[in-house]
């Protein structure tokens, strides 16, 4: 996988799944390492959402991160990690509706664009 940057990186491992409700809503990821928690710098939280702005406010987001909640239980993972803008209020509430505590709030690495950001983890024990 080629990085904006350029940089020739390792595919990770994940699962990728289209929030539909009768049209294209939007998208959510997971990813991880294989044998730990850890991300690569360049990935900073193991699932990633969006939905397309006419479909927003409808719980499709919760939906898939509940969803998504139960493929990565499935996987064996023991958490997940999520990470938002300090001023990402949705994503931050979407987290929070799924169990997410916060860890640390932290300035993204420069090649993330160097944004305030808050660590989110939802423990799937
Ligand atoms: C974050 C995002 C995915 C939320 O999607 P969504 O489908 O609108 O979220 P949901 O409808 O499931 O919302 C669940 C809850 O989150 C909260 N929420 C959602 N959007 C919110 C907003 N704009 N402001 C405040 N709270 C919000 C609400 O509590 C909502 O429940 P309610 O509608 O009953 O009040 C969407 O706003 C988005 O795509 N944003 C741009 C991409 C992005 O920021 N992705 C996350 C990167 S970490």
């Amino acid at each position: 996988m080629i990085l904006p940057s350029g940089e020739a990186v390792p595919r990770l491992p994940g699962a990728r799944r289209w929030m539909w409700d009768g049209e294209y809503c939007g998208a959510i990821s997971l990813r991880w390492q294989p044998g730990t928690m850890d991300l690569p710098p360049y990935c900073l939280g193991h699932i990633g959402y969006a939905v397309v702005p006419w479909q927003r406010r409808r719980g499709h987001a919760n939906e898939a991160l509940h969803q998504m909640l139960d493929i990565a239980r499935a996987k064996r993972l023991p958490h997940v990690d999520i990470v938002t803008d300090v001023d990402n209020t949705a994503s931050q509430a979407v987290a929070l509706a799924c169990g997410a505590q916060i860890v640390r709030r932290f300035t993204a690495p420069e090649t993330s664009g160097s944004f305030a950001a808050i660590l989110f983890r939802i423990s799937l024990g």
